[in-house]
């Protein structure tokens, strides 16, 4: 029987360039940055505020890979508008259910770029009185980095090429792909 998983990778196979980062390099680094964080966080009961869509994957995987009890929030910010790179133009598309005042949040992000986003959703995170704030992103760009933000916490430092697939998307395809790969240029020219 074939796995689902296997069933979507055969049907994007042609489109994808490389691996750039496999299943397993993402099942073995999310249970490190689970158990890391547990060990970190202690009696701390952290609130995982995940930003829609790009993180659903990671968040899902994350939040079952730390060994304490966490509660699982959503956010939907845009940033890009028309184009392909962020603006630090940054609106609420999903704001949060709870406040989250004393509570010890972990943004849990998909993938670091400019940080131009990441930057944004920060300060307006810490203006409502959380007790902290840090930061988990699966991926990173650092040749992309226009603005410093403190990230604590990262799975993967990948070269500054636009990637799909584990909840990242290409106009909204490949989210369900399940490893972090390389569109071949074709799929852009189509
Ligand atoms: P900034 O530049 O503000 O952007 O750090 C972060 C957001 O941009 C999206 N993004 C990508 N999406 N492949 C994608 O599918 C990529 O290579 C990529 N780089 C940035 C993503 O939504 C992220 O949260
Ligand atoms: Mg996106």
């Amino acid at each position: 029987m074939t796995s689902a998983g296997a069933r979507t990778t055969s049907l994007y196979e042609s489109d994808i360039e490389r691996v750039v980062v496999s299943e397993d390099e993402i099942r073995v680094k999310t249970a490190e940055l689970g158990k890391q964080i547990a060990a970190d966080y202690g009696e701390r009961e952290p609130l995982l505020v995940g930003v829609l869509k790009g993180a659903v994957m990671f968040m899902a995987d994350f939040a079952r890979a730390v060994p304490l009890p966490t509660q699982l929030e959503f956010m939907a910010v845009s940033s890009y508008g028309a184009s392909t790179s962020s603006s630090g133009v940054v609106r609420i598309l999903k704001d949060l259910d709870s406040d989250i005042a004393g509570r010890h949040v972990l943004v849990v992000e998909d993938i670091i770029d400019s940080g131009l986003t990441l930057s944004w959703l920060c300060r307006n995170l810490a203006a409502r009185n959380p007790a902290s704030v840090e930061v988990v992103a699966l991926l990173r760009k650092p040749d992309a980095i226009k603005v410093p933000v403190d990230v604590r916490y990262v799975g993967f430092d990948i070269p500054n090429e636009f990637v799909v697939g584990y909840g990242l998307d290409y106009n909204e395809r490949y989210r369900d792909l399940p490893y972090v790969g390389l569109l071949k240029p074709s799929v852009y020219e189509r």
